[in-house]
């Protein structure tokens, strides 16, 4: 899969670089590539902001180098997307579908955000998607889209050694992870459940069930 960001801070992105993300971009299964749109400012200040029409607190990101990377950048078989806290809320099964497809492009805001005619011109050119990692605010689509990055690299084939420990953890089946333990047995005074020592798998997989149902009544009830 090819990844690109359009970003006035590339280097947020380095942290993709590291752990099995970083691995899988070693092994060319994943491409990533952070442009700057201060590249297609024609002025000395390279400016990429402006104050808002109509008034108000802070900056909004001009349309023209936005719309220029987003040129370089997408064809009709791309998805862009701008993360938002106006957007809808990024789930696994948005990960999931989103892990299918062969290119993304994240166009990442800062200040107040982007000129909206900017996300309109891109949904002319390819498919376009406004998506919120969650309802709070933090400064800018950078944090946010590293965070769906590895939400999705991770189903890609052969990114996770292990593909069997994708399905048997949060979110993939509705319910929150059951509870892990290893070794010692007994720590601090706290034992782990009887019933993962038995050896027992009926068993074992019985209680795991039952610890992501109570796990998800009692942490995440709007998912039951
Ligand atoms: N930018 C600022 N806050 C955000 C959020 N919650 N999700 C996605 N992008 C954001």
């Amino acid at each position: 899969m090819k990844i690109d960001a359009i970003s006035v801070f590339p280097e947020m992105f380095d942290s993709l670089n590291h752990s099995l993300i970083g691995k899988a971009i070693d092994n060319q299964l994943i491409e990533f590539q952070a442009l700057n749109p201060r590249e297609f400012t024609t002025d000395v200040h390279k400016t990429v902001d402006d104050s808002p029409y109509g008034g108000g607190a802070g900056m909004v990101m001009k349309p023209e180098p936005l719309g220029q990377a987003l040129d370089k950048l997408v064809d009709d078989r791309t998805v862009v997307i701008f993360p938002s806290p106006a957007g809808k809320l990024f789930d696994q099964a948005t990960a999931t579908k989103l892990s299918n497809k062969k290119h993304l492009v994240f166009v990442c805001g800062r200040y107040e955000g982007i000129d909206q005619r900017v996300i309109d011109y891109s949904a002319t050119k390819a498919e376009t998607l406004e998506l919120s990692i969650g309802d709070y605010v933090i400064n800018g689509g950078e944090m946010a889209s590293v965070v769906m990055i590895e939400a999705i690299s991770r189903l890609i084939p052969g990114v996770i050694g292990n593909s069997e420990s994708l399905v048997e953890e949060s979110h993939q089946d509705g319910l929150v992870e059951y509870p892990s333990y290893t070794k010692p047995a007994s720590w601090n005074g706290l034992d782990v459940p009887e019933v993962l020592l038995s050896g027992n798998h009926a068993e074992i997989a019985k209680w795991r069930r039952q610890q992501q149902v109570e796990r998800t009544e009692k942490n995440r009830p709007d998912l039951i």
